[in-house]
């Protein structure tokens, strides 16, 4: 389709990419041989057979589980590389990618061991293709925010390679104001924030996200065309929007791909763009998530350029940088 060929031309950013969601079965099965471990999984196929998920918890429980194999600083190189790989290839020149350091903390994994896997990695792909990349510490709000202040205090010493806080995992329950004194700290140090919002949870927790926790990004968002009044605040704002359709359609928050709001959201004025959340387990990389938007909603090549200038202006790129890629 011509409109497939302008979204691989394009020069693209992606800002809603969880690293741990980029490890692919074949990898996972490689990790685990190396380090000794048994996944409770006979094959490649039937662990991706039982990747079939009727909410955002049902692939939680997998994606944590998943992660175990992750024990060396290696294993997260080998994991981030992959990722960035396959990034290049999709024509993206800059990434902003989350990790979740209580994720591999909590078995045992020494902070340092994560992040310097992750941050040689991106400073390899900055060395190899010029890739500009952010890394942004995500707190797990399923754990209390004593447990958060907990990771800040470990990564105090890596501060300096690292761009940004963002908040994720099972939304519903754990509404954004858990976690105010937190991001308040997080403020204090100097760095932008970025919560996950209004993806199973309610537009009240967008609403949150924005007077409690200060973010300068909703990720997903997307219920919050619920509230009309909260649609033109952030239209008003151009508070961006990291959608990730593929995502929403597996994790049945918007099950039918040609009924997602990715189009509405433009229309309503949103600095809504295409990402891919944790794309081994979803189905499709970036540009794979434009295909599936371009067949379901049928975007035209003005709407495709419109959602990656989006993704340009919402990034934390200087502006230089911006003008050169819009
Ligand atoms: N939502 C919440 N937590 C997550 C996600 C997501 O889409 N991906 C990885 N952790
Ligand atoms: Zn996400």
């Amino acid at each position: 389709h011509p409109v497939d060929a302008l979204i691989a031309a394009l020069p693209k950013t992606e800002l809603h990419l969880h690293i741990e969601g980029t490890l692919e079965p074949e990898l996972m099965f490689a990790l685990a041989t190396r380090n000794g471990i048994t996944l409770p999984y006979a094959s490649i196929d039937a662990l991706r057979a039982a990747y079939q998920f009727d909410s955002l918890q049902s692939f939680l429980d997998l994606y944590y589980a998943g992660a175990g194999v992750l024990q060396t600083e290696q294993d997260f190189y080998d994991l981030t590389w992959a990722y960035l790989e396959r990034a290049h290839a999709d024509r993206i020149v800059h990434t902003e990618i989350f990790f979740d350091p209580q994720t591999h903390t909590d078995r045992g994994i020494a902070f340092a061991t994560v992040y310097h896997g992750i941050r040689r990695a991106l400073d390899a792909a900055q060395a190899q293709w010029g890739m500009g990349s952010r890394l942004i510490m995500s707190f797990l709000r399923h754990l209390s925010e004593e447990a958060g202040m907990a990771v800040l205090d470990q990564a105090e010493p890596y501060l300096a390679g690292i761009d940004g806080f963002g908040l994720d995992s099972s939304e519903l329950g754990h509404p954004p104001s858990k976690f105010a004194r937190l991001f308040a700290r997080c403020h204090a140090l100097g760095l932008p924030c970025v919560a996950h919002a209004g993806e199973e949870g309610p537009a009240a927790y967008v609403v949150e996200a924005l007077d409690l926790l200060q973010v300068c990004r909703i990720d997903h968002g997307v219920r919050s065309l619920e509230d009309e009044a909260l649609v033109q605040r952030l239209a008003a704002d151009r508070t961006p929007l990291t959608v990730c359709p593929l995502s929403n359609q597996r994790l049945q928050v918007t099950p039918d791909l040609s009924r997602h709001p990715l189009r509405r959201m433009l229309q309503a004025g949103l600095a809504a763009m295409v990402n891919s959340d944790d794309p081994a387990y979803f189905g499709g990389y970036l540009n794979q998530n434009f295909y599936a938007c371009r067949e379901a909603l049928g975007l035209s090549d003005a709407e495709v350029v419109q959602l990656v200038d989006n993704s340009f202006e919402a990034s934390w790129l200087p502006a230089q940088d911006k003008q050169r890629w819009m």
